[in-house]
């Protein structure tokens, strides 16, 4: 007959000897508060991001800054072989990016501004497509461009593309120039209620007639099927938000708002729950 016994590792060991030692009766509720010591221990993390969080509420500090100086802490190794890994990984993710891009009609001679660049993955396709000086871009965290420029400098520099740094959603670091297209992914999943909205009303200022302002969100009831909910926080730092949300502030300031969500099906590298929304300036802003 086959030995269907799982290998015992030390740890195993251990806890088989300690429980040779108790009473039999004593097993199943301590097994118990070893699992709630478990899972609150993995808890830790997500538990010590919120309490840092309120530390920054406390002291005038906004959840975006926050965020930024959250995501640059978790420094990635510079190690030259493990660039390359990640190059391996990210260097062809961005393409259909800028093919869903190309499908909205941005062309060589468009401009294009993208809000949360991250570390660049899309950034680098859109400068290589565009004229130069056609395309910029912003994020909050000067660590994840940083680690971009480390691992696509070589392709992006000569293309010379404006990167910038922000901590508010005012767009007034754009300095009043306007875009063809705005692009914004896997961005407003990061954002509370307050940063979406300022983002949506003030997005106008980069804005001509003819612009168009397309960025990704998720469905709420695509993940959690029972739910009315219009916003649904996951964790600090991951939020759902419902189309009918974007419906209202597109309404309150003045945009006309369409669901392309059947876009994306073309491109197999978003998400399968993703969704896409555009937006264009109302004829006459309320
Ligand atoms: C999941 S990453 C997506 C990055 C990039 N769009 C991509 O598709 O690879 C989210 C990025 O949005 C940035 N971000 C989130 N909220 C922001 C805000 N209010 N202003 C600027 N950047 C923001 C974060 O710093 C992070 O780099």
């Amino acid at each position: 007959m086959a030995n269907t016994a799982k290998p015992s590792t030390s740890a195993q060991r251990i806890a088989d000897a300690v429980k040779s030692l108790l009473p039999a009766g004593l097993h199943q509720p301590l097994r118990r508060v070893w699992r709630r010591i478990y899972s609150l221990a993995q808890d830790v993390p997500e538990r010590w991001l919120y309490v840092r969080l309120w530390l920054y509420r406390l002291s005038g500090r906004s959840y975006l800054r926050w965020y930024a100086d959250t995501l640059d802490g978790w420094v990635e190794s510079r190690d030259p072989a493990f660039l390359a890994r990640k190059r391996a990984v990210l260097e062809t993710s961005g393409v259909e990016d800028l093919e869903l891009l190309k499908s909205f009609g941005m062309r060589r001679d468009s401009t294009l501004h993208e809000f949360g660049c991250g570390q660049l993955r899309s950034a680098l396709h859109f400068a290589e497509f565009l004229d130069p000086g056609k395309f910029s871009a912003n994020d909050a965290s000067k660590g994840r461009i940083d680690l971009g420029l480390d691992l696509f400098g070589d392709r992006l520099n000569p293309r010379n593309p404006k990167l910038i740094v922000n901590f508010d959603n005012s767009f007034d670091w754009l300095g009043g120039r306007k875009f063809d297209f705005l692009w914004c992914h896997a961005v407003f999943g990061h954002m509370p209620a307050e940063d979406v909205e300022a983002t949506i009303g003030n997005v106008r200022k980069a804005m001509h007639a003819g612009s168009i302002f397309l960025f990704t969100h998720d469905e709420p009831r695509l993940q959690i099927p029972d739910t009315a909910d219009e916003i649904v926080r996951v964790d600090a730092r991951n939020w759902l938000q419902s189309f009918a949300y974007f419906q209202k502030l597109a309404d309150k300031y003045g945009m006309v708002i369409e669901d392309v969500s059947s876009a994306l099906k073309s491109y197999p590298s978003f998400r399968s729950h993703m969704c896409l929304a555009k937006m264009t300036l109302a004829a006459s802003p309320r």
